[in-house]
């Protein structure tokens, strides 16, 4: 035992904290590849074929990858990229192009960027090309060797590829589908999109040029692998400088995730959604709060930040309205309980504060039909509420047909937190009877 200790190196928990904060931040936050991508195999296999066989055979291709966004589909792009580029002689001969469909908003810009990519500036220099096909089919030609007996490999990688099809006559693409399909030199295609529909946007052309292979990357994920996904995420490595610390930390790792109140907690993000990127944001969170005093994860930190995340926008807007604005709101709700989500008007929405008026006989609530009338359109304007007829219909405002558009939820978290919100008018929104 002492002789293990003697070994290990003792850093300081201050330094430890910092080094855990970096090697956790770069994993969670800015994009660092996995070691290996989960789940994803079958997918990544099968892209990292086709590329090969353009790189190093000379085929040409297209592909699709679609999937939501935090799906993976850059990262699995970027990881197939790198293993690509292991292989002997790829990095020599291999071109890439990497293009986004928030950048080349037309065409014009994305051959500018192209030739950039290509590095092809100086050969181009002042020329006048005729049509796009032959600016594409120029800079093709440049890429060839010194014999013209083969071509370099280039790959083109559009990122946001759903946005290249409003570009003018869809001409990027035909011409590079074109290319991909015609042995004309060996590219490959690959788009990057969260439209599975995308397919009907291409015009018939293009479309009949596109290989028609798409690699879908649809999370299949059960909860227990997303709470695996949790821990994997926070664990430490074996490399870690600290090993007591690191062995410490994973051991905390794997308790919070054993704890029901965490475990709840994740279920619910797993229920709203079970992308990589929305638990980044949560683990984010989550590691924001361990200090050196406190170098754990505990489980309110997750429920914490678990809070923050869902935090509602329109239930933090309830925060700042008058005690009458949240009063007609209460009536609302209950309008809404009674008669099942069918519409309503002022009128209503009156008599049921009315009649909590009545019944508590107090006379410090007490307003003109005025000040009521301009609480109403003040949360019309906060888009608390909607009118279902269009705004040029002749109907009187006191009768005009709403809808509330916040849930019993949001209004019943924001009245926890209403600061000093009346005894009675809690009473009255928690009550089941108006
Ligand atoms: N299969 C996976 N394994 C590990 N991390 C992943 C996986 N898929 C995605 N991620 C992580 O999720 C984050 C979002 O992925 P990204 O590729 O940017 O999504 P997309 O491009 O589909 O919007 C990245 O930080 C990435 O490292
Ligand atoms: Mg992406």
């Amino acid at each position: 035992m002492s002789k293990r200790k003697a070994k290990e190196t003792h850093v300081p928990v201050g330094e430890c904290v910092a080094q855990l904060q970096k090697t956790l931040r770069e994993r969670l936050c800015c994009g660092e590849l996995p070691e290996k991508p989960e789940g994803v195999d079958a997918q990544h296999k099968h892209l990292l074929e086709l590329l090969r066989r353009t790189a190093l055979h000379g085929e040409s291709n297209s592909v699709l990858l679609v999937g939501p966004r935090g799906a993976g589909k850059t990262m699995l792009l970027k990881s197939v990229l790198k293993e690509l580029l292991k292989e002997k002689d790829v990095n020599k001969t291999l071109m890439q192009v990497h293009l986004n469909g928030l950048l080349q908003t037309d065409d014009k810009i994305a051959l500018k960027e192209i030739t950039r990519q290509l590095h092809l500036e100086n050969v181009v220099g002042d020329k006048v090309f005729g049509s796009f096909a032959e600016n594409l089919a120029f800079l093709l030609e440049a890429l060839k060797k010194g014999d013209r007996s083969s071509s370099r490999p280039v790959l083109f990688l559009l990122d946001e590829f759903d946005l290249f099809v409003h570009h003018k006559n869809q001409t990027l693409l035909y011409n590079l589908f074109d290319v991909s399909q015609s042995a004309q030199a060996p590219i490959a295609v690959v788009g990057l999109t969260c439209r599975l529909d995308v397919l009907e946007l291409l015009e018939k052309r293009v479309k009949s040029r596109f290989s028609h292979r798409q690699i879908h990357l649809l999370s299949g994920a059960t909860f227990p692998d997303y709470v695996q996904r949790v821990q994997s995420k926070l664990w430490l490595p074996e490399q870690f400088p600290d090993q007591r610390f690191a062995h410490e930390w994973n051991n905390s790792v794997k308790a919070l995730c054993e704890d029901k109140s965490v475990e709840d907690a994740l279920q619910r993000h797993f229920n709203s959604s079970k992308d990589f990127r929305s638990l980044h944001v949560l683990l984010m969170l989550c590691l924001s709060r361990v200090t050196v005093a406190k170098p754990c994860i505990k489980p309110a930190d997750v429920l914490e930040a678990s809070r923050v995340c869902f935090a509602d926008a329109k239930a933090n807007m309830l925060h700042g309205l008058s005690i009458l604005e949240l009063c007609l709101i209460i009536a609302m709700k209950h309008l809404n309980d009674v008669y099942e989500g069918e519409p309503f008007n002022l009128q209503m929405v009156h008599n049921e504060f009315k009649k909590f008026l009545q019944r508590k006989s107090s006379t410090i609530y007490h307003f003109e039909p005025a000040v009521v009338m301009k609480a109403f359109e003040h949360l019309q304007q906060l888009e608390l509420i909607r009118p279902l007829d269009s705004p040029g219909a002749r109907t009187q405002r006191e009768f005009q047909l709403m809808r509330l558009l916040l849930d019993t939820s949001q209004i019943m978290e924001a009245l926890q937190k209403y600061p000093q919100c009346p005894t009675d008018v809690k009473q009255w929104a928690m009550s089941a009877f108006a």
